[in-house]
C-alpha cells in the first residue's frame, strides 16, 4: 500500500493549484491524473477568467460586489451567496498571483492584464491570454507544480501520470485513501492518505455534442459518488450557445465579447427578437443565448435547420489575429472558413456541468477529509447557469482553499486510519476487473456509450419536458442492464484502453442517470435548465438544491436550501 499525505485526484487547474497550497503548507502531496497534467481539460479553454481588476475603459467602477451580483443573478439565483462572495472577493488576488507566477496574460496599451466583455457582466471583467487562456494558465501552474517539486527544502511532490481512480474508500464517513489503476502498467494499487482532493473536472461526454475532451466521462463525479458523497444540482447542465457545426469544438465567447454577431439566414442580428437578448444581444447569458438560437432555428431562421451564423469579419483581420488566433485556426482546420473572409457555422453544444460534488465554501463534503474543488465540485457558485470566464476562476479560488483546508485537517490527524478498509476495496476493484476481463457477454461497450450520447443529445438537452426525460431515464436504466453484459476486446494488461473506456462507461450512465432523476423532479424552469411544461421559475417550490445519492437500487434524490445572501431573488431581467 502506498502512503501520502495527501492525494489529489485531477492534474488540471483545479488539481494542480490544490497540490501547490498543500505543498506550501508542508504537506507531502501526489497528484494522480488519468493524463499527464497539461492535457487536461483545463488546457481548452480559451475566452477568460474574470476577475474586477478594472483594467478595461468601461471596467472602471467596477468591484468584487458587482461582480458577485452579476454572478448570483446569472445562476438565476441558486448559487450559494457565501461561496460567490468568498470567490469575487478572492479573485483579483488569485489573476495577480498567476500573473507573478508568469502568465502570459494579453496586455492593455499601457501593459495592464486586458480584459474583456463577457455575457451576463456588468462590466468588461474578462481576462484572457489571446484565446488559449486555459493554456496559459495550466502551464504556469504545471511550470510551478515543477519547480515546487525540484525544490529540495520543500516536502515531495509526486505526480502519478495516466493513472485511472476507480474507488474512493471510505470507512465510517472518513476518507481513507482510493484504488487507483496504472493504465501504462495495468497495476491496481491501493493508495492511502491523509486527506483526498477530487479535482477532476466535468461530466460533459455523457453527451455527444460537447465541447468537453474525450476523458471528461464523469467518472470523477461517479467515484465520490458511488462512495457515499452525493452530488448537487446535476440536473443543470450548460450548453455553450457557439460550438463549430458537427465538431462542437469551442468558439469562445469571446468572439462576441469582441464584438461578433450572431445572424440567422437572412443575415439579421436575431438576438434582437427575443425580449431575454435584446438589450445585451451577443453578450447575454450563454442559457438565454442557446434557447434563442434554437428558437431561431425552430422557426425557420437556421441553416439546414441546424446552425447559424457566428460573423467576425467587420472586426477585421488585424484583430481576429491578433485576439482570437485559436479560432481562425479551428475553423481553418476543421469547417475550411477563415473568419476573416467568411461567417462561422455554429450551434450550440453542451459545455460544463453546473452541478457536482456536494461540497461547502471550503470544499467540504460530508465525508471527513475528502475535498472537492473546479468543474467536479458543486460549491455552489454556478448555480442554475455559469457566467463565462468564472469556471477558471473557480478553479484557481477552489483549488487553493481546498488545498488550503486538507492541509489543516490533515495536521490535526493523529495517525493512518482504514487499512483493512483499503484493502478490502482493493480486492473488490480486482474482482471488478476480473469479471469485466472474464466477461462472455454481448454488449459492445462503444454501443452501449454511443446509446447514452443519442438519449443525452435528444431528451435531456436545452429545451425539456416530462415525458422526453422520463424516456430518457427508462433508457438509462435499460442501458445500465445492458452494461452488466458488456464483453470488452483486449484483457492484456498494459494499456489497456477497453478496460479503462469499460470501467469509466459506468461513471458516465450513474452520472447521466442522476442529471435525468434531478431533472425529472425539477418542474421548473430555472438557469440551463428548461422545462417547456413548467417555463416559469418557481421560488416558492423550488429554490432549493438538488442531492442525488447513491443506493443499491439507483439514485435517491434530497434536497437542502440555498444559502441567499444580500441579493434577494428577483425576476432575471436582461
Ligand atoms: O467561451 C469561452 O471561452 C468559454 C469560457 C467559459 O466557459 O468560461
Amino acid at each position: 500500500m502506498i502512503y501520502h499525505d495527501a492525494i489529489v485526484v485531477g492534474g488540471g487547474l483545479a488539481g494542480l493549484r490544490a497540490a501547490i497550497e498543500l505543498n506550501r503548507n508542508n504537506v507531502r502531496v501526489a497528484i494522480i491524473s488519468k493524463v499527464h497534467p497539461i492535457r487536461s481539460h483545463s488546457v481548452a479553454a480559451q475566452g477568460g477568467i474574470n476577475a474586477p481588476l478594472g483594467n478595461h475603459p468601461r471596467g472602471a467602477y467596477d468591484n468584487w460586489e458587482k461582480h458577485a451580483f452579476d454572478t448570483v443573478k446569472g445562476s438565476d439565483y441558486l448559487a450559494d451567496q457565501d461561496a460567490v462572495i468568498c470567490m469575487t472577493k478572492e479573485a483579483s488576488e488569485r489573476i495577480y498571483e498567476m500573473e507573478h507566477w508568469g502568465c502570459p496574460f494579453s496586455r492593455t496599451p499601457e501593459g495592464k492584464i486586458a480584459q474583456r466583455p463577457f455575457g451576463g457582466a456588468g462590466f468588461p471583467r474578462t481576462c484572457y491570454a489571446a484565446d488559449k487562456t486555459g493554456h496559459a494558465l495550466l502551464h504556469t501552474l504545471y511550470q510551478q507544480t515543477i519547480k515546487l517539486k525540484q525544490a529540495a527544502e520543500r516536502k515531495e511532490i509526486v505526480i502519478y501520470e495516466e493513472w485511472l481512480v476507480t474507488d474512493l474508500v471510505v470507512e465510517d464517513g472518513v476518507c481513507a485513501g482510493v484504488i487507483a489503476l496504472d493504465i501504462v502498467n495495468g497495476r491496481l494499487e491501493a493508495f492511502q492518505a491523509g486527506a483526498v482532493i477530487f479535482a477532476t473536472g466535468g461530466a460533459g461526454r455523457i453527451y455527444e455534442k460537447s465541447t468537453n475532451a474525450i476523458i471528461n466521462t464523469g467518472m470523477g463525479m461517479a467515484v465520490p459518488y458511488w462512495g457515499g458523497a452525493p452530488l448537487k444540482d446535476m440536473e443543470f447542465i450548460q450548453f455553450h450557445p457557439t460550438t463549430l457545426l458537427g465538431k462542437n469544438i469551442l468558439i469562445t465567447e469571446g468572439c462576441r465579447g469582441e464584438g461578433g454577431f450572431l445572424l440567422n439566414n437572412k443575415g439579421e442580428r436575431f438576438l434582437e427578437k427575443y425580449s431575454d437578448s435584446k438589450k445585451d444581444m451577443e453578450v447575454a447569458p450563454r442559457d438565454i443565448i442557446s434557447r434563442n438560437i434554437i428558437r431561431e432555428i425552430m422557426a425557420g431562421g437556421g441553416f439546414d435547420d441546424s446552425y447559424v451564423h457566428l460573423d467576425l469579419r467587420h472586426l477585421g483581420g488585424e484583430k481576429i489575429v491578433q485576439r482570437l488566433p485559436g479560432i481562425r485556426e479551428i475553423c481553418m482546420n476543421f469547417v475550411g472558413v477563415d473568419p476573416v473572409t467568411a461567417p462561422i457555422p455554429i450551434q450550440p453544444g453542451q459545455h460544463y456541468s453546473m452541478g457536482g460534488i456536494d461540497c461547502n465554501t471550503e470544499c467540504e463534503t460530508v465525508v471527513k477529509g475528502f475535498y472537492a474543488a473546479g468543474e467536479a465540485a458543486c460549491v455552489s457558485v454556478h448555480g442554475a447557469n455559469r457566467l463565462g470566464g468564472n469556471s477558471l476562476l473557480d478553479t484557481i479560488v477552489f483549488g487553493a482553499i481546498a488545498g488550503g483546508n486538507a492541509a489543516g485537517y490533515i495536521q490535526g490527524l493523529e495517525s493512518k486510519k482504514g487499512e483493512s478498509a483499503i484493502r478490502d476495496a482493493l480486492k473488490r476493484t480486482e474482482q471488478r476487473i476480473d469479471m469485466l476481463c472474464k466477461s462472455e457477454g454481448n454488449e459492445v461497450p462503444a454501443d452501449v456509450k454511443v446509446a447514452l450520447n443519442k438519449v443525452m443529445d435528444k431528451k435531456v438537452g436545452i429545451f425539456r419536458e416530462a415525458s422526453h426525460l422520463k424516456d430518457a431515464f427508462h433508457e438509462v436504466k435499460v442501458l445500465q442492464e445492458r452494461y452488466k453484459r458488456i464483453k470488452i476486446n483486449y484483457t492484456g494488461k498494459r494499456v489497456n484502453l477497453s478496460l479503462m473506456w469499460a470501467l469509466e462507461l459506468k461513471g458516465s450512465l450513474d452520472v447521466a442517470e442522476a442529471v435525468i432523476a434531478g431533472a425529472v423532479a425539477r418542474e421548473e424552469s430555472r438557469g440551463s435548465h428548461f422545462r417547456t411544461d413548467f417555463p416559469q421559475r418557481d421560488d416558492a417550490g423550488w429554490l432549493k438544491h438538488t442531492l442525488a445519492y447513491c443506493t443499491p437500487e439507483g439514485v435517491r434524490l434530497d434536497y437542502k436550501p440555498v444559502n441567499i445572501g444580500p441579493f434577494e431573488p428577483k425576476e432575471r431581467k436582461y
